[in-house]
Formats: C-alpha cells, sequence, structure tokens
C-alpha cells in the first residue's frame, strides 16, 4: 500500500503554486517548469549531432528525437546550442546564430510536439573549452591562461560580458520564435557561466570575481536579458553544477544562494548537475558502480528544493526505476534527467512503463562521447 504524505504547497514569487510534497509516481503528468509533462522522465542535454554543410540538422536530430518521443519521453533538452562565434567547443554544437537554426528548430519542435512531447533548447558558452572552429581569437574564460596543452585563453572583457548576455538573449528569443517550450541556460560542467561560478577557474579582481555575489554576477546578468527578450511567461531553466568536483568548488552554501537569486528572479526550473569535466576526477558522467551511486548529486537537487519554489529536477546516474522513485518521494524533487541511459536505449522509458522495471543496460562507460566506439551492453543479467 503507498503512503501519501500530507501536502503543503509553496507560493512562486511570480504567483503560481509550485508543488505539493504528496507521493509522486513515475508516470503520472505534472508540472515541471512551466510546462505540463505525461511524465517525470527527461532526456537531459545531449550533444548528438553535425550540421551538414547548410547548418540544416532537422534531418540528422529528427530519427532521435522521434525515437525518443515515441517512448514515452516528456520531454527533450536539446545538446548545448552555442550563442556566439566563441561559444562552440566541437562541431557538433549548433549555432543560435546560423541562418537556418529558427527553420530548422521549427521542425524539431514540430515533429516533438506531435508525438506528445515537450522540447527545450539549452543555450551555452563553452568559454576555456571553446575552439577556434568559426575563426574568432583564443577561447575565452574568467581570466588570462593556458590549456593544458600551453594553447592560451583569454580573459573575457566587461564590453564582452555585456555582448554575451544580450547574444544569451537573441538566442532565447530565437527558440521562442521556433516554438520551442523553454529555454535552459547551461550554467554548469565548466562551461563558461559555470567558470565564473567556479572559484577554481574565475581568479578575477573585478566586480567579476571574488565572492559568490560577484562570481555569479555574471550568470543572474544572462538569466535577467533573457528572461527580459522571452517576457515573464515564457519558461527559461538552468543548470548549475552543486559541485565542480575540483579542488576548489563551488561550496553548498554558494550553489544554494546562487539557486535562491534565480528563484527570486522567476526562474522557472534548475537542473541540479556538477563536475567540471577538465580531467577524470572532474567528469559530470561518472562511473555508476551500484544502486547506492544512482542519483549521483540527487541530495544536493533535495537541498535545493527545501530552499526554492521553482521546480527542481535532478540528473546524473539514475539507472534503476525503484531508485528514482525513492528520491523523488524523499522530498521536493520534480523530474529525473536521464542522458546515457537514453543512447544505449532510447527505448528505455516506454520499456519501464510497459511494466519491465529491469535497471537499464548502461554502464556508464560513456563511450557515447566518441560515437566511433560501440556503446557497452548490459553486462549482468537482464
Ligand atoms: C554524449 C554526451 C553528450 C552530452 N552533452 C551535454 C550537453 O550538451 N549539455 C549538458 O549540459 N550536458 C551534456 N551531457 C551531460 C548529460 O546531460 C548528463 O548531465 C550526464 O550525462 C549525467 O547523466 P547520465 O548519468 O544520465 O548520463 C552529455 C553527456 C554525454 C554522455
Amino acid at each position: 500500500m503507498k503512503l501519501h504524505f500530507t501536502s503543503y504547497q509553496i507560493v512562486h514569487p511570480f504567483g503560481c503554486i509550485k508543488k505539493e510534497f504528496a507521493m509522486k509516481e513515475l508516470f503520472e503528468p505534472v508540472e515541471v517548469g512551466g510546462i505540463s509533462l505525461r511524465n517525470r522522465f527527461i532526456r537531459s542535454a545531449t550533444i548528438e549531432s553535425p550540421f551538414d554543410e547548410n547548418e540544416a540538422f532537422a534531418h540528422r536530430l529528427m530519427p532521435i528525437y522521434e525515437k525518443l518521443a515515441t517512448n514515452s519521453i516528456s520531454a527533450i533538452i536539446t545538446g548545448t546550442v552555442g550563442v556566439d562565434e566563441n561559444s562552440r567547443s566541437t562541431h557538433l554544437m549548433i549555432k543560435a546564430y546560423g541562418k537556418t537554426f529558427v527553420p530548422e528548430l521549427t521542425k524539431l519542435v514540430q515533429s516533438v510536439h506531435s508525438l506528445g512531447a515537450k522540447l527545450i533548447v539549452q543555450i551555452g558558452h563553452a568559454g576555456i573549452k571553446a575552439r577556434q572552429i568559426d575563426g574568432g581569437g583564443p577561447p575565452l574564460g574568467p581570466v588570462d591562461t593556458e590549456t593544458s596543452k600551453g594553447l592560451p585563453i583569454r580573459g573575457i572583457t566587461r564590453d564582452e560580458l555585456h555582448a554575451l548576455a544580450a547574444s544569451f538573449a537573441a538566442a532565447a528569443i530565437r527558440c521562442k520564435e521556433a516554438g520551442a517550450d523553454a529555454v535552459q541556460i547551461l550554467a554548469a560542467h565548466g562551461y563558461l557561466l559555470s567558470e565564473f561560478l567556479s572559484p577554481y577557474f574565475n581568479k578575477r579582481t573585478d566586480e567579476y570575481g571574488g565572492g559568490i555575489e560577484n562570481r555569479a554576477r555574471i550568470t543572474l546578468e544572462v538569466y535577467d536579458t533573457v528572461r527580459a527578450a522571452v517576457g515573464r511567461d515564457y519558461p527559461v531553466w538552468l543548470k548549475i553544477n552543486c559541485k565542480d568536483r575540483t579542488e576548489q568548488s563551488i561550496s553548498p552554501a554558494d550553489f544554494i544562494w546562487v539557486c535562491k537569486e534565480l528563484d527570486k528572479r522567476g526562474i522557472n526550473a534548475v537542473e541540479v548537475s556538477g563536475g567540471s569535466s577538465i580531467d577524470p576526477k572532474s567528469v559530470s558522467t561518472p562511473l555508476i558502480r551500484n544502486e547506492e551511486e544512482e542519483g549521483f548529486f540527487a541530495r544536493e537537487a533535495l537541498q535545493a528544493a527545501e530552499e526554492i519554489s521553482a521546480s527542481v529536477i535532478s540528473v546524473c546516474g539514475y539507472r534503476t526505476p525503484d531508485v528514482i522513485e525513492k528520491w523523488l518521494n524523499k522530498g521536493g524533487i520534480d523530474a529525473i534527467a536521464l542522458c546515457r541511459p537514453l543512447i544505449s536505449e532510447p527505448d528505455l522509458v516506454s520499456r519501464w512503463e510497459k511494466g519491465d522495471k529491469t535497471k537499464s543496460r548502461c554502464v556508464s562507460c560513456s563511450k557515447c562521447f566518441n560515437p566511433k566506439l560501440e556503446c557497452v551492453p548490459f553486462a549482468g543479467k537482464a
């Protein structure tokens, strides 16, 4: 028999009621981050497919998205879409500023909607991880430094930071124009905004460096500029690190402080992740060896949910439906995002929905980062 908790409600600063901590089911319609979803499973951002020479991408992503949407995923978050000419780390990143971006995205949105799912576009800047693939100068980071290979990284100027916020806003407007259900600002995984949040990368001495109020300044400016551009009713989400997995890291208190500031300003959802992916120890895609390691950043997501009224999405390491249900019912996590398990088994969510609750076959090998390597199937008993 299922216990039903007494529910209580929190009033969002913009007037909408957030959530009730009642017993949650995996497969029930739910409101997350200003969007109605058919269940609690979201495909987390996953970079997938290169453009062709005309910057077309819909034909490449369409089969992947259609497979996921046909198989019960409630919402798909695209891989990071670059906001300007300095923002891309790989040719796989779509350009929000590309000529064909709006019509190509429109095709994807229409297709995903026709299959009952939602489409959210992740917008970002790769910071020190960017490559000079669109011309331009060296990668930009919080300060002048160099890569592990000795290549220069240039500290981004104040003027460029203002331009950056405007580029995020321009990208968000284009996503809205194409009919996307929300945008998600990438402020995680050691990309530019995450580098500013992190004391490991951010050694600035101006108003963008130092304490968390300063290190978070550009993230909040980007959020404010995007919000002003898309209006108060359009869902804006943000993916943030609760820990960077580097020696110096955003602290638990700083992470909560940023979540609360975003919440005050009306963010609709926060996806809690971690890792900077600058070396094997700091990856955002850790090895998940057992059920105890599933929900790698779930404790921190629960803490955020206690402090904010925006929706909270937890990502990383979820493999087993019973474990997912347990984390959802420990507190205020609203939805779970999956990446590698859906590369391994695009029909995973519908399999679970139909009653086959066997864990994902994904062994977190992360070979899916390299499309030339084969995804290793689940080695245990299926
Ligand atoms: C191939 C691949 C591509 C990814 N692309 C992105 C991305 O574009 N943006 C992002 O925020 N995270 C990206 N991630 C990280 C995932 O969204 C997710 O945070 C991480 O894989 C942990 O979840 P999982 O254990 O369900 O895989 C990617 C991960 C993989 C394996």
